[in-house]
């Protein structure tokens, strides 16, 4: 304890002017000090007198106290009171704050301070210290901890630690509070190192910057693995000697209340480091936060003074002045002016925005919160009241970024996936990185490339892709390894998806894909001997054949029927006195006017009849379209391979039973259908279902197998960039039909907030600019494709008729022509041995019977020709004596040719 008085005229000196004046305002204002000996505040506070010019003039009374001695405290107080302060300016400690605020309370004298703040109503204590409770409570929730190592020593009060206690009973948490003020140094490496073995990895340190120094030095030599993170619950982030702790890495945050960058202050901190003071005992060193809530301090008294004065409030010590033991204690009259005035100060200091509310705490005042970068301590984002915690670490220059990652070994997660993470065939022979071939390793090779960085390649320990687990909330797969901080990036077919874009960083998409739907392949269908037959369907030539024979027959009947059909004959023969009626509509010429119109050809006879040619002209029109029709489709069906595909999109998956179809059972494309609100998803969801037996299968290759075996019956639904891969493999007998029923992408992921994240960005987008993802596409599914270049492509391809498209034409000739010969066979034996009977018969007559032979035959003929029955032109010619009969063979042939015209065959 050295109590220590000010030179005594400049104490006295106002007070006696003060007097004397009576009303009037005095020019100077004494302000008492609490400071313990040789302390940065006091020095920062003689400094700001000094730097104070102003009217009233600030005098200081100023006391070096102990102070966490009550007595001398007391003491200091009492003697700066009955001297006439108007105001004490000073330091607390946790045993004095309670003392002293009862003394202010009671007597009514103004305390303003720079310690650390405590939870009081006493309006009379002005605490320059803005409280942390909240803006720690927010960054706690921003990381997300619930399970972390509070170490607090109670030498700043003990406000934070009951309010992190409660916080946690409220929403149990798990907090390992630990007290610093009496551990030693061999403690608190044991307690490190019982951190470690706990995997305690989060941990906050609530102290003043001289232990959180010493402390923070003490973990630095101790073994810490990176995956420590530290939040510093002190203003003075940059105070710390921040660059000894680099090496702890970026899981430093803390807070910085004075803006270092801001013009004001600097000129200040200059002001501060040319202050010429010979008594200086200390280097001098930059302003601490704590220097500059003091420095804020003696700026608030100056501008409330200052007001004071101006308003013309009478704030002269008259009367009980010393009374500060008295009992009942006397409260100072003018006392509650001085503390009006006080609180209702707002200025920009050095600690930015000065405010207080009415119990005389700090308000509406922001706190920028940092973190140590690989290249030195870095704004993350800010505090204040309003706003609560705003994360603003969002961009960082490239030159950062580079300088961060180059040299370094990243450890790159993935995962082993056809086509884009694959092991060589013979990949026991290499090492490392090599022994991985596919999409995604070149693409990772390509990144790092750009980028500049080494990187190791490791498959994800438990081969998932990353989901989190319902009941422990962990994440498991890649994006566990990423957030766990396993792995520095995932360079796999990993969907962005926004559950995992809230735990890590994705890049812009490399690869965008939706759902499609995978069937078989379509058999080829070359074209057959026959297919001049498809054009039409079967059915149709079914009708036509019916058609034809319906015609022929109603021809037949009409023409019976029609006398007009009848032709009567002049008969020359005047021996015959009946006129002879023929008609030319019998059956079989019915058939063959019908067979020659269909075939468009037409014949010599043609209906007479009004009926008969109605017949004719409705199946001409009839022959005219069906021709035009065939004609038309003909030369597609004969000339085309065609791939009929019985599922062309989505809806038509929908519209049929007949082909099943589903989804892997628990992924993604599931959720799609379970959560789609498109009427014909859900139709299609409302099937798979309740399908028996299952649609859903339990791996992409069950699907695939699926599909193939199922002979066109089964239709799968996957992802497009899988489903074209298949594609291209062997046997070759899958394809994708019609487009994606949804968009989504591949990115690579890196932990948040990790350095890597904005140059993969960067080298991704470069790498889709340059068209290299489009080369690694084409190059791991097509140039590696199993099944050659086209596949489905050759739909339309057209080429010249080959014989086989038309070879049944030439069979059908063929076949004509052989059944004419056998006819005529047929036709010559018949009639030769009707010849020879009937020889035999006329060689015992004259030749009288050589004459009649010739129309006998012709009569003959004319029945066995065309139809195989007498009586072809309708009536049985019982005397057929033709006018120039022919005679012998030749006549005979002539006769038939006659015949056969008449009857048009
Ligand atoms: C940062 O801290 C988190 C836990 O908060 C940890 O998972 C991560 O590995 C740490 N990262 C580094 C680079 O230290
Ligand atoms: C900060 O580091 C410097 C240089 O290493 C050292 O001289 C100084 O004492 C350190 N300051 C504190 C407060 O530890
Ligand atoms: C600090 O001061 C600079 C200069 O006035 C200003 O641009 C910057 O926004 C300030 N930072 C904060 C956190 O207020
Ligand atoms: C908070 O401070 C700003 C200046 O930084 C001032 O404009 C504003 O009025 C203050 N808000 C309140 C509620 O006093
Ligand atoms: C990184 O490595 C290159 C060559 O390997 C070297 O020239 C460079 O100095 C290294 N950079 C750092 C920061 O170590």
């Amino acid at each position: 304890m050295r109590p220590q008085s000010c030179p005594l005229p400049s104490a006295l000196l106002p007070l006696l002017l003060g007097l004397c004046s009576g009303t009037s305002f005095p020019t100077n204002i004494n302000i008492g000090g609490l400071f313990p000996g040789d302390s940065h505040e006091y020095e920062v506070f003689r400094f700001a007198l000094a730097q104070n010019q102003d009217i009233p003039k600030l005098v200081p009374q100023v006391d070096m106290v102990d102070t966490s001695s009550s007595f001398a405290m007391t003491y200091a107080f009492c003697s700066q009171f009955s001297k006439g302060v108007y105001a004490i300016m000073g330091l607390y400690d946790r045993r004095t704050v309670n003392m002293l605020m009862s003394f202010c309370g009671s007597l009514h004298v103004c305390f303003v301070t720079p310690s650390f703040p405590v939870q009081t109503n006493n309006q009379f204590v002005l605490q320059l210290r803005p409280q942390l409770q909240e803006p720690l409570m927010a960054l706690l929730e921003h990381f997300y901890w619930t399970r972390f190592v509070y170490m607090y020593s109670s030498e700043s009060g003990l406000a934070v630690l009951q309010r992190i206690l409660d916080t946690a009973a409220e929403r149990s948490w798990q907090v390992t509070s630990v007290n610093l003020d009496s551990l030693t140094e061999p403690a608190f490496i044991k307690l490190l190192a019982d951190l470690d073995y706990k995997k305690d990895f989060q941990i906050i340190i609530d102290c003043e910057l001289k232990r959180l120094n010493y402390i923070l030095n003490l973990v630095k030599h101790s073994e810490t693995k990176p995956n420590y993170h530290y939040i510093l619950a002190n203003l003075g982030f940059l105070d710390l000697n921040v660059t000894e702790f680099q090496k702890l890495g970026p899981n430093v945050t803390g807070f910085q209340l004075v803006n270092r960058s801001d013009p004001a202050v600097q000129k200040i901190n200059q002001n501060w480091l040319d202050f010429d003071n010979k008594d200086l005992k200390v280097a001098r060193r930059r302003l601490k936060y704590t220097g500059a809530l003091t420095y804020d301090g003696v700026s608030v008294m100056a501008t409330a003074f200052q007001n004071l004065r101006r308003q013309r409030i009478d704030i002269s010590r008259r009367g009980n002045a010393g009374e500060c033991l008295a009992n009942p204690p006397a409260p100072w009259g003018q006392g509650i002016d001085i503390q009006r005035a006080l609180q209702q100060v707002r200025l920009e200091g050095l600690t930015g925005h000065v405010q207080f509310d009415e119990r005389g705490h700090r308000t509406n005042y922001t706190l920028t919160v940092m973190e140590l970068s690989h290249i030195g301590p870095r704004k993350i984002g800010f505090w204040n009241e309003k706003r609560g915690y705003v994360n603003t670490a969002i961009y960082r220059p490239m030159q950062e970024e580079f300088y961060n990652v180059q040299n370094k070994t990243y450890i790159v997660t993935t995962i082993l996936e056809a086509p884009y993470m694959m092991l060589k065939k013979n990949h026991e022979q290499f090492w490392g990185n090599d022994k991985y071939e596919g999409y995604c390793a070149e693409l990772a090779a390509e990144i790092a490339k750009h980028v500049g960085f080494t990187y190791r390649l490791e498959l994800v320990g438990d081969g998932k892709y990353g989901a989190r687990d319902a009941e422990t909330k962990m994440w498991n797969g890649m994006v566990g390894e990423l957030v766990y901080g396993k792995a520095d990036m995932a360079v796999a077919p990993l969907t962005i998806t926004l559950v995992r874009e809230q735990v890590i960083d994705f890049t812009k998409p490399f690869m965008s894909l939706g759902i499609s739907i995978m069937i078989k392949k379509p058999t080829k269908s070359k074209p057959g001997v026959f297919s001049f037959l498809d054009p039409l369907a079967y059915e149709i030539w079914m009708c036509i054949v019916f058609a034809y024979i319906g015609v022929s027959v109603v021809l037949f009947l009409v023409s019976r029927f029609s006398p007009y059909e009848w032709n009567g004959e002049e008969s020359d023969d005047e021996d015959e006195t009946t006129p002879e009626y023929t008609n030319d509509f019998g059956i079989f010429n019915s058939l063959w006017f019908s067979l020659g119109a269909f075939m468009q050809q037409g014949c010599d006879i043609s209906p007479r009849s009004l009926s008969g040619r109605i017949v004719g002209g409705v199946w001409w029109f009839f022959t005219l379209i069906i021709i035009s029709s065939y004609t038309a489709n003909l030369a597609a069906f004969l000339t085309v391979e065609r791939m009929v595909s019985p599922i062309e999109s989505a809806e038509d998956l929908a519209k049929q039973t007949e082909i099943a179809y589903g989804t892997l059972d628990g992924g993604s494309t599931k959720e799609f259908f379970r959560r789609s609100k498109i009427a014909v998803f859900e139709k299609m969801w409302s099937y798979m279902r309740s399908a028996d037996p299952s649609v859903f299968v339990k791996s992409t290759s069950e699907g695939m197998i699926r599909v193939r075996k199922s002979k066109g019956k089964y239709a799968y639904l996957l992802e497009s960039s899988m489903n074209e891969y298949i594609e291209q493999r062997k046997p070759c007998d899958t394809m994708k039909v019609g487009g994606n029923l949804d968009s989504k992408g591949y990115g690579v992921a890196t932990p948040k907030g990790s350095p890597l994240r904005n140059p993969v960005n960067l080298a991704v987008l470069k790498l889709n600019e340059q068209g290299l993802l489009d080369k690694l596409k084409n190059r791991w599914w097509y140039d590696k494709g199993e099944c050659g270049t086209g596949g489905g492509d050759s739909k339309d391809k057209t080429s010249a008729l080959s014989l086989s498209n038309v070879a049944g034409v030439f069979y059908i000739l063929i076949g004509g022509l052989g059944l004419a010969m056998l006819v005529a066979l047929v036709e010559f034996c018949y009639k030769s041995r009707i010849e020879s009977r009937r020889m035999k018969r006329g060689s015992l007559r004259g030749p009288m019977q050589d004459i009649n032979f010739g129309s006998t035959s012709l009569v003959l003929l004319r029945g066995v020709g065309p139809s195989g029955l007498g009586g072809e032109n309708g009536r049985v010619v019982a005397h057929d004596f033709p006018k120039a009969g022919a005679q012998g063979l030749p006549c005979m042939s002539k006769a038939a040719g006659l015949g056969l015209s008449s009857t048009g065959m």
